[in-house]
């Protein structure tokens, strides 16, 4: 089977979806597969990458990037063939890659997890990993996955909406929104991940600046009130034909020196941070956490493959978000969920490859 991996992409999670593909480039199994690397630009330009992991390991000097080689990836013109082809940088000649079975989207973010890619592949045929248009888009913005999930009668954190023109025209509403919450609240970009533009404010003096740096990043934003409670993720797994979705153990986040689980703890190896993996929960617990990440796949119709973060306040099981393509790098959580589960690395990429494909 040929698999063609797409990663980069336009979205601040750049990098991270490198980092991703690094992972995966070296567990895929070469017996079964040939992989085609297609890089995206931070531009957007498809680029036929090197099939090597080594280049995208995950280093704070220097973040893995897709660089323009000046190749040029063309899509199939439609969904009567699935052959793609590069041209070079001249622009000259074209050559085939030959005939692409399965595309696995490994984007995070705006452009890539959100959707738009999934559009594409839908006009032209071709199979993929993972959500499709309608979750995708749901997922990545974390307005309406709430809205969803309260919808759905799932548990979520207060919060509210405050666009660009909100701020400008009224910043008050801001204000009152987080008073209203409770201190803390965490401020954040509605369309992002892996914690980009994310602030956690204690202090009302704190919330023009985290309003900033989030609106630096979309221009819709969430004042989302901070829980307390532990943090916990678990991933799930598109159903089999004739099977039930499936979900891991849990594995769980522990804030010891540090504001939150921000960017530089979930990359780069930053103090202050444990995962521990399976977490520590009751039976109970855990079918609970696991009977609710499933619902909240269900809600935004989910395929594929998610990573459901929760908190358990005193109060019970509250969701904090759904990703639908979430990080796969050598220390993340939702492979980990799946090896402490049973499965291997590569397993679980013919098991999300397969599932794709049936
Ligand atoms: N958005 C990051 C990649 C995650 O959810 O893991
Ligand atoms: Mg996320």
């Amino acid at each position: 089977l040929t698999v063609a991996l797409l990663f980069g992409g336009r979205s601040s999670e750049h990098s991270i979806s490198c980092a991703t593909a690094g992972g995966v480039l070296a567990a895929i199994d070469r017996e079964r597969y040939n992989v085609i690397p297609i890089g995206i630009t931070r531009d957007g330009a498809f680029v036929l990458e090197a099939d090597d992991p080594a280049r995208f390991t995950l280093d704070a000097e220097q973040l893995p990037e897709v660089f323009d080689n000046g190749s040029r990836i063309r899509w199939p013109e439609s969904s009567l063939s699935h052959q793609l082809t590069v041209s070079d940088g001249a622009g000259t000649g074209h050559r085939s890659l030959g005939n692409v079975d399965v595309v696995f989207p490994i984007l995070h973010g705006p452009f890539g997890e959100d959707g738009t890619v999934q559009g594409l592949l839908e006009l032209v045929g071709l199979p993929y990993v993972g959500s499709g248009v309608l979750a995708s888009a749901l997922g990545m913005d974390k307005h309406f996955t709430k809205t969803v999930f309260q919808q759905a009668a799932l548990p979520v954190a207060p919060w509210r909406t405050v666009t660009a023109a909100d701020w400008a025209e009224a910043p008050g509403m801001a204000f009152a929104a987080a008073e209203g919450l409770g201190l803390p609240v965490f401020v954040k970009p509605a369309r992002a991940g892996s914690s980009v533009g994310v602030s956690r404010v204690s202090n009302l003096d704190q919330l023009a600046e985290a309003m900033r740096v989030a609106l630096l990043e979309d221009s819709k934003v969430l004042i989302e009130a901070g829980l307390s409670g532990r943090e916990l993720e678990i991933a799930v797994l598109q159903a089999r034909p004739g099977e039930a979705t499936r979900a891991s153990v849990a594995g769980e986040v522990r804030v010891t020196g540090r504001d939150f689980y921000d960017f530089d703890a979930k990359y780069l190896g930053a103090d202050g941070i444990e995962l521990v993996c399976p977490a520590d929960l009751t039976p109970v617990e855990l079918g609970e956490m696991q009977a609710l990440a499933i619902r909240a796949f269900d809600a935004i119709d989910g395929a594929g493959l998610a990573r459901v973060d929760f908190f358990l306040t005193a109060d019970g099981w509250v969701i904090n978000e759904i990703n639908t393509m979430p990080g796969f790098t050598p220390i993340s959580m939702f492979p980990s969920c799946w090896l402490a589960s049973g499965f291997t690395y590569p397993q679980l990429i013919d098991e999300l490859i397969e599932v794709a494909l049936a």
